[in-house]
């Protein structure tokens, strides 16, 4: 099985802006079109006859194959399938071995949502512990192919921590800008140990973003968020790996979290490609879900009918996605309409008591993932999602990224004293809360014996 990354003409790309179409032969900086303003994204000419050279079967059996192989490349979740992605010669490639993420039952949340046929697909098992190693390790690497010196992106503070890793294992600098305070410590931990330099600028992401976006048009500097369309050709292996391990028959429904977009975006793009390319026989329902105090996308479909966008302060414990100007927009706006998707705004309540769900079914993430779930049951009970349907949400981040929150939820501190302390007593079933005991036999029995009563 050759293991060389060979460049053929499906895998060269070219990039072309998604508002006036224009095919510029590299990209400014900020990864905006220089005449119009709108983002670039990449396309492959080699695939304008609607098929690729190599037969879909063939495509399939040679994926599954490098499964077993030694080779980095091969073993990596995104590079595996670099016949879908641009060409970037093997010496620049950075991988930790991302993407491979388990697709779980979650038979309980089924039955909390009412549906029987629910799986999650678990990009929280990532290197980095986030969904943002896949588009991570093809950007990276792009930086790395162009000699960069230094890489920078604007973050909540997941895009932070996996750029941080990619950047010291392609001996690269990063710069991060967070926002100070609303982001989790296990995430800025992270990058510190990475050896990112980070800022904490007194602002939210949408302030950290503005001033990166500044600091690349002056420094030679390469911007790694997901505007950067390099992020979003990896980031779609997370759709191609999921069809893999649904034996290519796509769910009746995918449904992701919203933030800045490039996620749903990258989604959409690998579903309607591997539609065009015959990999898949239908494409699936792409749902997207924001936290109603980070609703942007949701109000610009619902209101204005996807015409346009109104940037908003955003305000969410999910501080994954505590974003107002979401960059991406137009992108998710044509995997959602592409796909016949639908747009749902969940409250924190809803939010805190989905992710106990996904725990108990012995899965766990972050809380801006657990609005798939919350979004989920929403368009349950719209009749969008039917009993029958299959249903795969898209979990982003890991249950250890943001313990402050559970810790918080299961001691009922969460939303004490706040406006939503009273819808808050509906989710109380869900908390478990430490009990803390004197070193007695006879009390840890007590609590054994209350614990298993409740349980009948
Ligand atoms: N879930 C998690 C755990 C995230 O970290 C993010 C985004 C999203 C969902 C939303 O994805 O932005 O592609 O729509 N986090 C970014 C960051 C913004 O900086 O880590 P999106």
């Amino acid at each position: 099985m050759p293991l060389s990354i060979a460049k053929t003409a499906e895998t060269v790309s070219r990039l072309r802006c998604i508002g006036c179409g224009a095919t510029p032969d590299s990209a400014s900086q900020d990864f905006r079109c220089i005449a119009c303003g709108d983002l670039l994204e990449l396309f492959f000419p080699g695939w304008n006859r609607d098929s690729l050279a190599v037969d879909p079967s063939v495509l399939k059996a040679l994926w599954l194959n490098r499964r077993t192989s030694r080779e980095a490349l091969d073993q990596s979740g995104v590079w595996r399938f670099r016949e879908l992605l641009p060409h970037i010669p093997e010496e620049h490639a950075i991988t930790l071995r991302e993407g491979n993420t388990p697709l779980y039952h979650l038979p309980r949340c089924g039955r909390a949502a009412g549906v029987e046929n629910l799986h999650a697909k678990h990009q929280g098992m990532n290197p980095t512990a986030s969904f943002k190693d896949t588009g991570m390790t093809f950007a990276a690497s792009s930086a790395h192919q162009g000699g960069f010196k230094w890489v920078a992106c604007a973050s909540t503070g997941n895009t932070s921590a996996s750029m941080a890793a990619y950047a010291a294992r392609g001996n690269m600098h990063s710069l991060v800008l967070i926002p100070d305070g609303k982001i989790s410590w296990g995430k800025l931990s992270q990058s510190l140990d990475y050896g990112a330099i980070t800022c904490q600028l007194r602002t939210d992401f949408d302030g950290c973003f503005r001033i990166l976006n500044e600091l690349v048009r002056q420094k030679p500097v390469y911007l790694l968020n997901s505007v950067n369309p390099y992020r979003i050709e990896g980031q779609k292996t997370a759709a191609i790996e999921l069809m893999e391990q649904l034996a290519w028959e796509p769910p009746d429904h995918i449904i992701v979290p919203g933030g800045n977009l490039g996620n749903s975006s990258a989604i959409g793009k690998a579903l309607i490609e591997m539609h065009d390319l015959k990999l898949i026989p239908r494409l699936p329902k792409l749902s997207i879900i924001q936290a109603r105090g980070a609703n942007p996308f949701y109000r610009s479909v619902r209101e204005f009918g996807g015409k346009k966008i109104e940037p908003m302060t955003a305000d969410t414990l999910a501080t994954a996605i505590r974003i107002g100007n979401p960059a991406s927009w137009r992108k998710a706006l044509r995997g959602l309409e592409a796909t016949g998707g639908e747009v749902e705004e969940v409250s924190e309540v809803e939010i805190a008591a989905a992710k106990a769900e996904i725990g108990a079914d012995g899965i766990g993430c972050e809380p801006a993932s657990a609005v798939t779930l919350a979004g989920l049951k929403k368009l349950r009970r719209r009749g969008f999602v039917k009993s029958g349907e299959s249903v795969v949400l898209i979990l982003t981040g890991h249950l250890l990224k943001d313990p402050d929150f559970t810790i918080k939820f299961h001691r009922g501190d969460l939303f004490k004293g706040t406006p939503d302390e009273s819808e808050a007593a509906q989710a109380k079933y869900l908390q478990r809360a430490p009990v803390v005991l004197d070193a007695d036999l006879g009390a840890v029995i007590g609590v054994l014996d209350e614990a298993e009563r409740n349980s009948k």
